[in-house]
């Protein structure tokens, strides 16, 4: 028996210079993609995967993303007045279940493996997902229900993966990939942005994961790798050949959020996917084309 998938750390403690001036205050995963700020698909998609504890790694300047999820009494308390029974149910979607979300702090941004490792003692011995809130997922069953699925059947370690083109391949951790099917591919090796002509694949990570508590002592080494940081990748790569390791083409449409073009992609897509939005923005679209 597999133990049960339960937990998420969502690493949110970088300093998103790519937002700036946007994410001088405010942090990158509160922007909004149409009505709903980034963290928010992220927790969204988690629980639909039955994930029920989750663990923001944030920084300085990020209490509004844990602030989120917490009571509007005031608010409520007007809407309700007010009977303004819409908004109430919006805000009734950032409701989590008392005690289910903590945070921990990542004082000095070392790297993503640094963050996870920040969570630690939210891990614990369990199996453990983790989310990367500006990795956008469009989909009609979540990432990490469908990270989970296999997981259950595979056990071990299984990484949301996608194909890009070669002169990326220094932007992503990329695979070296074993038996492949097509869907899933066993992963051989892992690598943090490689340069094209060094480049075991052209097969990317993505921002979903579903890890063995295990990578912690891997991350706890504390090596720097790819542009001085102390990478996840780094630490994924040591569990190969002792665990599992599969990486997984999921199916749906990702959105690099933590890109200018790739949010502003992410606007249109999920604009063009709500019933309420999608008349009048393919309207003005056509306008600009
Ligand atoms: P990014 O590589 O997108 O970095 O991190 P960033 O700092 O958020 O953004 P830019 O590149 O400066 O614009 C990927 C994910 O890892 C988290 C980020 O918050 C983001 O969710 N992260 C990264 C940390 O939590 N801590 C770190 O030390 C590094």
């Amino acid at each position: 028996m597999r133990k049960p998938l339960k937990k998420a750390v969502l690493p949110v403690a970088g300093l998103g210079t790519r937002f700036l001036p946007a994410t001088k205050v405010l942090a990158k995963e509160m922007l909004p993609v149409v009505d709903k700020p980034l963290i928010q698909y992220a927790i969204e998609e988690a629980r639909a995967a039955g994930i029920e504890q989750f663990c923001l790694v944030t920084g300085r300047g990020k209490t509004a993303l844990v602030e989120h999820f917490d009571l509007a009494y005031e608010l409520e308390h007007t809407l309700k007045e007010r009977a303004k029974t819409e908004a109430l149910a919006l805000l009734e979607s950032t409701a989590m279940p008392p005690g289910s979300l903590m945070s921990v702090r990542q004082q000095v941004p070392l790297g993503l493996g640094h963050a996870i490792w920040c969570a630690r003692a939210f891990v614990g011995a369990d199996p453990f997902a983790v989310i990367l809130p500006d990795d956008l997922v469009l989909a009609e069953v979540s990432w990490v229900k469908q990270l989970a699925d296999v997981y259950a059947e595979t056990g071990g370690n299984v990484i949301a993966v996608e194909e890009v083109p070669r002169e990326h391949t220094n932007r992503y951790g990329i695979l070296k990939v074993g038996k492949d099917d097509g869907r899933v591919a066993e992963v051989l090796g892992l690598v943090e942005k490689p340069k094209p002509e060094e480049a075991p694949s052209t097969l990317s990570i993505v921002g979903r994961y579903v890890l063995m508590p295990e990578v912690i002592a891997e991350i706890a080494r504390f090596e720097k790798g790819a542009g001085g940081e102390i990478q996840l990748t780094d630490a994924m790569a040591r569990l190969i050949g002792r665990q599992p390791f599969h990486g997984l083409r999921c199916q749906g449409r990702r959105f690099d959020c933590g890109d200018k073009a790739g949010f502003l992609e992410a606007q249109i897509a999920f604009a063009l996917s709500r019933p309420d939005l999608a008349g009048r923005v393919r309207g003005f679209l056509k306008s600009y084309l």
